[in-house]
């Protein structure tokens, strides 16, 4: 499997991988309106024999320190359960760490987040309309900072239903 920068022709078959992993279409539209509205940072793709199976990515968010919001993150149906989920996670994290992002914030099942590092309690401070039990933050740089203050995903989120 290679992890790699999504790339402009890749924008197709990711449509496909995020709907087929979903069920439905909504969060690949929201994939798009991120890169549109200019708030896609990192988005990286997982390819196994030539064919895009995974895709990840991090968005921009107003935080009191440099946060990324996690969403979505996708594997084919066929391919899940392999590793690839987590090889994307771990992947991307370590981007956003060298970039020197602060923190990752992700709406998710804890079961699954947590063994990326992701904690509950870590978000309980914060304020944001994702707020609750399933909100996390993977904090990267030793220091943030804050552990509270106002948060806000990109403007996209809001058209999510
Ligand atoms: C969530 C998802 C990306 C995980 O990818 P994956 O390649 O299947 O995951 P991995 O193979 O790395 O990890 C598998 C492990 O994650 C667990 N897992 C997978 N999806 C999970 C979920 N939604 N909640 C909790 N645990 C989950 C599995 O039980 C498995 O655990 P195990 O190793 O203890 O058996 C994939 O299942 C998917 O695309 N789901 C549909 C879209 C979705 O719900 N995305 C997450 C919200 S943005």
């Amino acid at each position: 499997m290679n992890i790699r920068d999504e790339d402009p022709r890749d924008w197709n078959a990711v449509f496909q991988v995020i709907t087929s992993a979903f069920g439905h279409s909504a969060e690949a539209m929201l994939v798009d309106a991120l890169r549109k509205e200019g708030d896609s940072v990192i988005s990286l793709v997982a390819e196994q024999d030539g064919q895009i199976v995974g895709h990840v990515l991090l968005s921009k968010m107003s935080a009191p320190f440099a946060a990324l919001a996690l969403a979505p993150v996708a594997v084919v149906p066929s391919r899940q359960r392999n590793g690839v989920g987590a090889a994307l996670i771990r992947c991307v994290v370590e981007r956003a760490r060298s970039e020197g992002w602060d923190a990752i914030f992700v709406l998710g099942d804890p079961s699954y987040y947590q063994r990326f590092g992701f904690d509950k309690g870590a978000a309980a401070g914060f304020t944001s309309i994702y707020a609750g039990p399933h909100f996390m933050m993977l904090q990267l740089s030793p220091s943030l900072g804050a552990t509270s203050g106002e948060l806000r995903h990109a403007r996209a989120f809001g058209d999510l239903v």
